[in-house]
């Protein structure tokens, strides 16, 4: 088959690079001439887990390719994937849809045949409706299917995602999207990957519910963290207690500093929207969106009550930054409503992370950047991990707190056992652990 994808992105360069994987041809457009000069050089422009290797053994392989000319990419393509970013317009929380409309506009231009345009962009209910519309007024004489095809990739984890999904999410309104859709996934689907054709304004929804439910399961977990601490619970034991049980599963159910990302935060207000546009009430997912605003700074107040209150003029060393380990991504990242909390209350903030600090370097001010961990806490007032990465999962206690001011250890992802940390002599606070 021949593939196009639109956006050389997240999405779309791990989906690309997928996709040529399985033996398609690929080529992927990106409007940006410096991204795809970068990718033609076989460089990645972001973090993410064996993406270098794929793309570069499909390139070399002659099944994928880079432009950022559309026109003459989409001759005889069967399916035109449109993976381009859908942010939260400011002020209202709406998907802003113009990336998405501008392909559209741009695919109908460039049309020479019968073809699928599938949305990988996660966009609101109905935009595959408005993408028929668009192409149809451009080019009557087109002759196109429009599908849904939503991304459930976890990023550090995207490759393994796609290729080992739990399901694939089709939506399609006629027999030729989804004959089209179900020879692009054949591979997948002889591994017996669920194939799962619904109508496409079902799959559009799939994918907000989805990770609306996600948020809610993370959500909930935090709050029983919050009551554990009150009553002398164990969080972590209450989420195998319950995750035990199928009908709940225990994925998600990590308490923690809250969730953030490029997805869980802006999926959520946009269903929101949604829902108030047709008048329908989501009621939890709003308290879910209230919880998890007000959850990261809390943050910040328990790092300040750990320091025994007040962290002026203190130095507080923080390990982790991304929103969550394995990627460089700082999007709406609990560390950027904890890095401010703790300098509007007259802390400096010291921090290292693996990946993150170029990306954090955009968001932080008045940050200052270790070079690794133990510089990290060298002289600090508290250590506080706020993203479990791999490597701060077995430090060096002895030599950290040699190092630290004061032996005050924040572990907000609750990686550490606290009897062990009290052993050595830390003063040790965690997220719903007595
Ligand atoms: C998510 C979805 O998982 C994926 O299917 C979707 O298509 C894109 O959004 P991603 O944003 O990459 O993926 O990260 P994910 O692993 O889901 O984590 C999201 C946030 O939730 C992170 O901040 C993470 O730290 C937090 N989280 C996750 C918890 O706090 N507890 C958990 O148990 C799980």
């Amino acid at each position: 088959m021949k593939i196009v994808m639109v956006g050389a992105g997240y999405v779309g360069l791990v989906s690309g690079a997928c996709f040529a994987d399985f033996g398609h041809s690929v080529v992927c457009v990106d409007k940006d001439p410096g991204r795809v000069a970068m990718l033609r050089e076989g460089r990645i422009p972001i973090f993410e887990p064996g993406l270098a290797d794929l793309v570069a053994k499909n390139v070399r392989d002659g099944r994928l390719s880079f432009t950022d000319a559309l026109g003459p990419s989409i001759a005889g393509a069967d399916a035109i994937f449109i993976a381009v970013g859908t942010p939260s317009r400011r002020g209202d929380g709406h998907a802003d849809l113009t990336y998405v409309f501008d392909a559209a506009r741009e695919i109908a231009a460039a049309l020479d045949g019968p073809c699928v345009i599938v949305t990988k962009s996660t966009v609101p209910v109905g935009t595959g409706d408005e993408i028929e519309r668009i192409i149809h007024e451009a080019r009557p004489d087109a002759d196109i299917s429009v599908a849904s095809n939503p991304e459930f990739l976890r990023e550090g984890a995207a490759i393994s995602d796609f290729k080992r999904p739990d399901r694939i999410v089709v939506g399609v309104e006629d027999e030729r999207g989804r004959a089209v859709m179900s020879e692009v996934y054949r591979p997948l689907y002889l591994n017996q990957a669920p194939l799962l054709f619904t109508g496409r304004r079902t799959s559009e929804l799939i994918k907000y519910a989805a990770n609306a439910f996600l948020a809610t399961k993370i959500t909930f977990i935090n709050e029983m963290a919050d009551l554990c601490e009150a009553v002398g619970a164990n969080v972590q034991e209450v989420a195998r207690g319950i995750g035990l049980d199928n009908r709940i599963g225990s994925k998600f159910l990590h308490a923690g500093p809250g969730y953030g990302g490029s997805c869980f935060p802006k999926d959520t207000l946009a269903l929101i929207r949604t829902a108030s546009d047709h008048d329908v009430p989501v009621s939890i997912v709003e308290s879910v969106v209230n919880a998890n605003d007000k959850r990261k700074r809390a943050m910040a107040r328990r790092i300040i009550a750990a320091c025994g209150g007040d962290v002026r003029g203190k130095t507080i060393a923080l390990l982790g930054l991304t929103f969550k380990p394995n990627t460089d991504d700082m999007r709406d990242a609990p560390s950027i409503a904890i890095v401010r909390a703790l300098q509007d209350a007259g802390a400096q903030v010291r921090a290292y992370d693996p990946e993150g600090v170029e990306q954090a370097k955009l968001v932080l001010e008045n940050v200052e950047y270790a070079p690794g961990v133990y510089e990290c806490a060298a002289g600090a007032d508290a250590l506080c991990i706020v993203t479990e990465w791999d490597m701060f999962r077995s430090l060096d206690f002895a030599r950290i707190k040699a190092t630290l001011r004061a032996p005050v250890l924040v572990d907000l992802r609750n990686i550490y056992r606290p009897e062990e940390l009290r052993a050595l002599g830390f003063s040790y606070v965690s997220v719903g652990r007595p």
